[in-house]
């Protein structure tokens, strides 16, 4: 069965949505690499890396249902922050946006009862609750670090130990 248009058109956006998390998160990484702090650095950079994976997971479901996924031009990311504070603050609020997207393309798919769509969109609403959890996590540890040098040289070993994991893009 065919995807009706405005789910294609919200799965695109959601692809560029997933590539301009890609974009700020690789953004990121360049930034705390210029500082010294290669471990935050190589986080964002593991991030990044997982970013895309999300985008072509959603390019490859579309593939499967007969749909060419149309590729959206992308958004300049920030390029300069003060400090790792800001950054993952500034992450913590962007993965609340890509949740609250995730979370109206169920409605849509719901409410055209494409169930497909649907049930291909739950390991997103899972995965959300991870990206969020981590961002988190790492933005509370910071904020505990506050002014003391040591610590935040203590969570830049500790990022720096990131493996990345490549996302299962099989949608069957
Ligand atoms: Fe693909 Fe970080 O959400």
């Amino acid at each position: 069965m065919k995807i009706k248009e405005n789910i294609l058109n919200a799965l695109n956006g959601q692809i560029k949505a997933e590539f301009d998390s890609a974009f700020l998160y690789l953004s990121m990484a360049a930034d705390m690499y210029k500082i010294g702090l290669d471990g935050i650095g190589h986080w964002l950079y593991v991030q990044y890396r997982e970013e895309q994976d999300h985008a072509l997971k959603i390019f490859n479901y579309l593939v499967q249902r007969g749909e060419k996924p149309e590729l959206l031009a992308l958004e300049q990311p920030v390029y300069e922050w003060e400090e790792p504070c800001d950054i993952f603050r500034l992450a913590l609020e962007h993965e609340q946006f890509v949740t609250r997207s995730i979370n109206e393309l169920v409605s849509l798919a719901k409410s055209e009862e494409d169930y497909a769509t649907d049930v291909f969109l739950h390991w997103y609403v899972m995965e959300q609750i991870e990206e969020e959890r981590q961002v988190q996590d790492i933005l509370d540890k910071i904020r505990m670090a506050g002014e003391n040098g040591n610590g935040l040289l203590f969570i830049d070993d500790e990022l720096s130990e990131r493996k990345y994991e490549p996302i299962d893009q099989e949608t069957d």
